[in-house]
C-alpha cells in the first residue's frame, strides 16, 4: 500500500513537471489571453486524470467573474464578487481548494457531477485578472502536489500572456 501510494505520487509530479513544458511550450510567443486560456483549458482537461471541467473565468465591472474559454459541460456565465469557491478565491487571491463541494456555503452547481474543485485566481502585475478554475466527479480530488502544479500551470498562463 505505502509503495503503491509512493509510487502514485513520483507519477504525478512527472505528470505536472511534462505539463508544464507542454504549456510553456504551447503557449511561447503568444500573447492572446482568449487563445491562451483556451489551450491551457484543452491541455489541462486532456492531461489531467479524474476531471470534468476546466476552464477561467475573467475578472469585470463590479468584480464580477464572467465565464472564459473552458472545457466541460455549458457552465454558468456570471460569478458575482466574492460569490462560490471561484469568487473565494479571487477576493482571497489565494488558490482554494475545495474537497467536497456539498460541504462548502455557497458553492455554486455548474454540474452537478462536480464533487471537488480547485479555484486559482490570476494574477498579473499585483491585479487579479480571473479565476482558473478544475472540477473533478469525486471528493477529495486535488491534494498539495495538484496545488502546486496547478498554480505553477497558471503562472505559466499569466507569464505567457501578461508579462
Ligand atoms: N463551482 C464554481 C462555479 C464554476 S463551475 O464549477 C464551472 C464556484 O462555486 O465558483
Amino acid at each position: 500500500m505505502f509503495q503503491s501510494r509512493a509510487i502514485a505520487a513520483d507519477t504525478k509530479l512527472l505528470l505536472y513537471r511534462e505539463l508544464a513544458q507542454q504549456l510553456e511550450a504551447l503557449l511561447a510567443g503568444e500573447r492572446d489571453p482568449i487563445a491562451n486560456a483556451a489551450n491551457t483549458a484543452a491541455l489541462l482537461f486532456h492531461t489531467l486524470p479524474d476531471i470534468n471541467w476546466s476552464g477561467f473565468y475573467f475578472l469585470r465591472e463590479g468584480g464580477e467573474l464572467v465565464l472564459g474559454p473552458f472545457q466541460g459541460k455549458p457552465a454558468c456565465v456570471r460569478i458575482g464578487a466574492g460569490q462560490g469557491v471561484c469568487g473565494a478565491a479571487a477576493l482571497r487571491r489565494e488558490p482554494l481548494v475545495v474537497q467536497d463541494v456539498a460541504a462548502f456555503p455557497g458553492h455554486i452547481v455548474c454540474d452537478v457531477d462536480s464533487q471537488s474543485e480547485i479555484a486559482l485566481p490570476l494574477i498579473a502585475n499585483g491585479a487579479v485578472v480571473g479565476v482558473l478554475d478544475i472540477d473533478s466527479p469525486r471528493t477529495h480530488r486535488f491534494d498539495a502536489d495538484d496545488e502546486a502544479g496547478l498554480v505553477r500551470a497558471a503562472e505559466i498562463y499569466i507569464e505567457a500572456t501578461y508579462a
